[in-house]
């Protein structure tokens, strides 16, 4: 499934990168890397990014189940005589099992693309993307930078054009915050309210995902052409045993029987919903959990409550639950080698995928601050 040899052997048909006087020559990560790479990871960004990524390295890289154990970096190491040896240029990879256009396969997220501040545009990042582009069948990348966006172009990765960001807007300042307080009441308001349902709702705090949510995923998966396998032990390990943060999960229940699940993350300046597992075209059940997710995350207190996603039933459900649409959504691209599969048809796409919310946390005081894990 990985063509690991490709990622770490001359891509054939590499364009002489520009001003390009040093060599770079590419390896797989070995454990004695990993504070190099940290370190590496941590110039130019908040003085408390190094003990944050530190704290979720081995969860993040050696811990995910849907890994098949494959080296998680590609490490460029100076090749050249002076500075042999020393590693100016990174990517990480987080495995991930995915159904492509209804096709269970192996993919991988891209993720830590970095070059190091000095060696910047002599073509190491290009050289690097072009080795990552073909770790996997199908690579995807989320969050991704302006910096490094034209360079994932370049090597095909698509662009998915319709990543939605809303929020619901709780206790923003100013007269535009209110405004939008404002708004955000007032669909829900207006719109707000729940069809016939008998469902129960009901919420926990930091609890594992049980063999009841893998039931669930067998039944709803055939609804989705194109997502993450949204799985107990994928959840397990994304959320409840995230080492810094701690996540609600909203279940709804009808006769006793889980029906879906939307998960969330509460901080009091911007709470997070990150995932949802059930079926794919329910946008009653979604409004539903989104509904009670943000009364509950409103009444922990918080400024705002942000979720990005490319289902369309979701951006209804969220809509009608008083979340507004925003602009600067994130980039999603996905990258394939299988042709005859349209890559960006059919995408499911939450905020918590990838790593994009693990990293959500290099504010001052995270690390002390959440509640110990019972
Ligand atoms: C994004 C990044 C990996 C690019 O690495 P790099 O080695 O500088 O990239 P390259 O030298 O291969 O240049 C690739 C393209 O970037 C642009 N670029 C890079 N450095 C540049 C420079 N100093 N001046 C002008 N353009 C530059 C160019 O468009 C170039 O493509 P082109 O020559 O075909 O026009 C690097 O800047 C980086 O680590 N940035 C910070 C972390 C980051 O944003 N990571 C991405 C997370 S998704």
């Amino acid at each position: 499934m990985w063509n690991h040899d490709q990622v770490t052997s001359p891509p054939p048909d590499l364009q002489p990168a520009r001003r390009t006087r040093t060599r770079l020559s590419f390896r797989s990560f070995g454990s004695s890397d990993r504070s190099e790479v940290v370190k590496l990871l941590s110039i130019g960004r908040p003085p408390d990014y190094l003990g944050f990524k530190s704290a979720i390295f081995d969860w993040q890289f050696h811990q995910n189940p849907h890994s098949d154990g494959r080296s998680p970096f590609l490490l460029g190491e100076i090749d050249d005589g002076v500075d042999e040896g020393t590693l100016v240029a990174l990517n990480g990879f987080m495995p991930t099992r995915i159904r492509f256009q209804h096709h269970p396969m192996l993919a991988s997220w891209s993720c830590d693309t970095y070059v190091s501040p000095n060696y910047r545009g002599q073509g190491f990042g290009k050289e690097l993307t072009q080795r990552v582009s073909n770790a996997a069948p199908v690579m995807l990348g989320y969050g991704i930078s302006d910096m490094s966006d034209p360079i994932f172009h370049k090597y095909d990765w698509l662009l998915h054009p319709h990543v939605a960001l809303l929020f619901y807007h709780v206790a923003e300042g100013g007269i535009t915050g209110r405004l939008k307080n404002l708004g955000s009441r007032l669909i829900r308001r207006r719109r707000g309210h729940p069809g016939s349902s008998s469902r129960a709702l009901s919420c926990a705090d930091n609890e594992p995902f049980s063999a009841e949510v893998n039931e669930l995923w067998d039944q709803s998966r055939s609804g989705y052409a194109s997502t993450v396998e949204r799985d107990a032990a994928y959840l397990n390990w994304k959320y409840y045993l995230h080492p810094l943060h701690r996540y609600i999960t909203y279940s709804a229940r009808s006769h006793g029987r889980l029906q879906g699940l939307l998960i969330a993350r509460h901080s009091p300046e911007e709470s997070v919903i990150v995932d949802y597992c059930g079926p794919a075209e329910d946008a009653e059940l979604m409004f539903e959990l989104a509904n009670a997710a943000a009364a509950d995350l409103a009444h922990r207190k918080t400024l705002r409550i942000r979720c990005e996603t490319t289902h369309p039933p979701m951006i209804d459900a969220l809509h009608r639950a008083g979340f507004l649409a925003s602009r600067h959504a994130s980039r999603f691209r996905v990258r394939s080698n299988l042709p005859a599969l349209d890559a960006l048809r059919g995408w499911f796409l939450m905020t918590g995928d990838s790593d994009n919310d693990m990293l959500a946390g290099t504010r001052p005081g995270l690390i002390d601050s959440g509640p110990q894990r019972s």
